[in-house]
């Protein structure tokens, strides 16, 4: 027995029950479209994999990665673009796919920027979302599991980049 792991929240079977519920949302809201999936690196990338295989639509994957810095109350606030995806989004039906919204900042940065790259739609499918800490309210399509602020690890998400492997949601004790 480990004793230092991290305590479940959202098992690994209400992961997968959730997701294929999204993937068939996406699907019939796609129907005869092609789509762009947009995956923001690092955290998103089991979020995505897992959801891809539940889409069934023709569709392309690329990869973001962005990096917020500043606190809760700075103004000075700020998304870098770390990794910007090489296809064009013109014209695209675009979904977003984050791991997690929690202040709102990192999916409220990326939305303008698809929009201001021309993209036929921009929508957001996210496993997670921290209701109590949003800042910068923005729309969530696809919501996997609103969870309490709590800080949170496993199926892709980090601390210290540590724990991301866990097939279950859970938190540090
Ligand atoms: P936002 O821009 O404040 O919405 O922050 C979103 C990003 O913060 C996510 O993509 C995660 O990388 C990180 N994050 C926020 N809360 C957690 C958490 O509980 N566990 C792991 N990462 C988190």
């Amino acid at each position: 027995m480990n004793k230092s792991l991290p305590r479940v929240l959202i098992s690994r079977e209400q992961i997968a029950h959730r997701v294929d519920k999204l993937g068939r949302q996406i699907t019939a809201d796609f129907q005869g479209e092609e789509i762009v999936i947009l995956c923001i690196l690092n955290g998103a990338f089991v979020f995505c994999s897992d959801l891809i295989k539940k889409i069934q639509l023709p569709l392309k994957v690329e990869f973001i990665s962005l990096s917020s810095y500043g606190s809760g109350t700075d103004s000075k606030e700020e998304v870098i673009c770390e990794w910007d995806c090489k296809l064009s989004l013109r014209d695209r039906n675009v979904v977003i796919v984050e791991d997690i919204v929690d202040s709102g900042l990192t999916i409220k940065y990326l939305l303008q920027m698809i929009h201001s790259r021309g993209a036929k739609s921009v929508k957001v499918a996210a496993l997670l979302f921290k209701p109590s800490r949003n800042r910068y309210p923005v729309s969530i399509d696809y919501l996997g599991f609103e969870i309490p602020d709590q800080f949170v690890v496993g199926h892709g998400l980090d601390h210290a980049q540590k724990y991301r492997e866990l097939p279950y949601i859970g938190i540090i004790e």
